[in-house]
């Protein structure tokens, strides 16, 4: 039987899955932003869907100036209680926005890093809207990364059923490529060994592309 219930928005969603535990994420960056912008010249970089801020504060450990951003006011104020902490408050502004409903400005020149980690919703998110806004807000030279999900993982084969998960290709269209103005850096499945939540031996895949700005 179909669930008739209305969903909850987002930020309630979002506040109540943030609000069971003091401490939902590992507390370190996805290694695939790691693998991705260790090679880039720090400049300005957003982060959008920021979670708990692991990732903005290693980005700010580099010298990146942060933008941060997620739908949890929870997640937010947990995220700067641990920038604090890291000392580096002062290098990283945290915004809270339903992405679904509106999009931080564009700071002049636009930004150096556009970062999207494992940006998912089980209430469904408009990816192909705020790709589109996350392409316009990277400045000439500066690049756009995603990582996320292409497929639920092994050990729970429906765990995203209740939502589309694009493939590559309908990512790249969602922003726009191909163009002369954008060159694809990094197009690429990556199969990462993993354990379920009860312990099972799996594995999931996830999409990395990396698309650089040319002009
Ligand atoms: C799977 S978590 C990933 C968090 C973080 N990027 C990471 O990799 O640890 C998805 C994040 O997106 C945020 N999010 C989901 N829907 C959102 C929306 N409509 N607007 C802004 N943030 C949203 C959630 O609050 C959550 O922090």
């Amino acid at each position: 039987m179909s669930d008739t219930r209305p969903k909850p928005t987002p930020e309630v969603f979002w506040e109540e899955f943030y609000g069971r535990g003091d401490r939902v994420w590992s507390g370190r960056p996805n290694p695939l932003l790691v693998r991705e912008a260790a090679g880039l010249a720090p400049g300005t970089a957003l982060d959008l869907g920021c979670g708990e801020g692991a990732d903005a504060i290693w980005l700010a450990e580099r010298g990146w100036q942060v933008t941060a951003v997620d739908v949890s006011a929870t997640a937010l104020e947990r995220a700067a209680g641990h920038a604090a902490q890291a000392g580096v408050a002062d290098r990283i502004t945290w915004q809270r926005h339903d992405l679904g409903v509106s999009f931080p400005a564009r700071p002049e020149g636009g930004y150096g890093l556009v970062s999207l980690q494992f940006l998912h919703s089980p209430l469904g998110l408009p990816v192909g809207r705020i790709l589109r806004s996350a392409t316009a807000a990277v400045a000439p030279g500066g690049d756009l990364l995603f990582v996320g999900h292409s497929e639920s993982p092994s050990w729970k084969r429906d765990a995203h059923a209740e939502v589309h998960l694009p493939t590559a290709d309908e990512l790249l269209a969602a922003m726009g490529l191909p163009s002369p103005d954008w060159r694809v850096e990094v197009r690429e499945p990556v199969r990462t060994e993993a354990t379920g939540p009860d312990g099972e031996a799996g594995h999931r895949v996830d999409h990395v592309l990396r698309v650089r700005r040319l002009r």
